[in-house]
Parts: structure tokens; C-alpha cells; sequence
């Protein structure tokens, strides 16, 4: 991975439920055209304190090689910092962030957006495309679509891949997988042009 950006002054405290561990930082060259917004670090993330190094990180690459995008040339990181999750027996269970934790971790966010300067946001799925928007968006609906983002820079929309990862028909996984493969082509277009 790339040197971090560094960030997130001490003084801001962590949603309650995230008291006392470490945040996942976002990764990345600063400068980068590309800058990947995800929800928040999954449990394999939290244990290795990078992005997307889980199961949804390891389709995001494989989709990134096919797209011909270069992950180590993008900054990729989270809207949410921490992993939220409800413990059962040994597993730790995935807890969607809410409004309330999406504005708690927003200033993060757009600090990064602001140092990173990007010529392109990415937002992978709905919790980061509200937190880069400030709104809720329909993300099937206008995945493709380039809005105007926060300090000036677009947004691309497109869906996360752990929405891939979890659709169970094998053939609308494949054709959902080409489509995402052609979403990140295009985001890599639009970056470079
Ligand atoms: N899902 C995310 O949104 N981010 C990660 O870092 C990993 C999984």
C-alpha cells in the first residue's frame, strides 16, 4: 500500500460504539485522481487497520486489474473509520452505520477529500454516497452517474462490492460483476480525461 495520508485530529473523539480502538485510516497517494470512498472497515480490516483488505477489498482489486485501474495509484478509504458490529459468541457481526454515525465521521471524510484533492470521487455503494452528498441517494437507480460532490469534486456512483458478494444468483452476480468492472473502467476514463 501507499504511505497513509496523515489525519484525523486527536481532539475529535470516536462514535461511542468505537470507544477506545483504533480507527482505519484511509490509504493512498495524495494527489491521486482517483479517490475510492467505501461504508466502513469490515472485520478483517479492523484487525489489520488497512481498507478493503477483506473479502470485498480482494473483489474491488480483482475488479480494479480487470478495469485496468492500478489500486496503488488510487486513495481508497471509508466514509465510517471504525468497523460497527454486534458480537455473537466468537463472531463479530457487520452493523450497518446509520445517519447519525455517517455525519459523526463526515468532517473525516471530507478532510481527506481536501488533501487527497481527487479529480474524482468514487462512492462504493449508499452509506458513501451519503456521506459524500450529504443526502441519501438511490444507488441502483443512478449508479453511472457523475454528481456534483463536496469542495468541487464530482462523484461517481456505483454499488459496493459486498453487494456483489452477497447476491445469491450466480448469473446476475456475473452480469453485476461486468457491470461494476465497466463502472470502474468508466471512473478511470473520467479521471484520467
Ligand atoms: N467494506 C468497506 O466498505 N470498506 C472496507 O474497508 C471493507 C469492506
Amino acid at each position: 500500500m501507499n504511505d497513509s495520508i496523515p489525519l484525523f485530529p486527536e481532539d475529535r473523539p470516536a462514535a461511542a460504539w468505537a470507544e477506545g480502538r483504533p480507527f482505519v485510516p484511509g490509504e493512498g497517494p495524495a494527489g491521486a485522481a482517483l479517490m475510492f470512498v467505501g461504508e466502513q472497515p469490515g472485520d478483517e480490516e479492523d484487525r489489520a487497520g488497512h481498507p478493503f483488505v477483506g473479502p470485498a477489498g480482494r473483489l474491488l482489486d480483482r475488479a480494479l486489474a480487470e478495469a485496468g485501474v492500478e489500486r496503488g495509484d488510487c486513495y481508497v478509504t471509508n466514509a465510517v473509520k471504525h468497523f460497527k458490529f454486534v458480537q455473537t459468541g466468537k463472531r463479530r457481526l457487520h452493523q450497518k452505520p446509520d445517519a447519525g454515525d455517517i455525519a459523526h465521521y463526515r468532517p473525516f471524510l471530507l478532510q481527506e477529500v481536501k488533501q487527497v484533492a481527487p479529480r474524482l470521487l468514487v462512492a462504493l455503494g449508499a452509506t458513501a454516497a451519503q456521506a459524500l452528498l450529504g443526502r441519501k441517494i438511490p444507488i441502483l437507480k443512478l449508479r453511472g452517474e457523475v454528481l456534483p460532490g463536496p469542495l468541487e469534486h464530482p462523484v461517481f456512483l456505483t454499488v459496493h462490492p459486498s453487494f456483489l458478494l452477497r447476491l445469491p444468483d450466480p448469473d446476475l452476480k456475473r452480469q453485476e460483476y461486468a457491470s461494476f468492472v465497466d463502472d470502474l473502467r468508466e471512473a478511470g476514463r473520467h479521471a484520467a480525461g
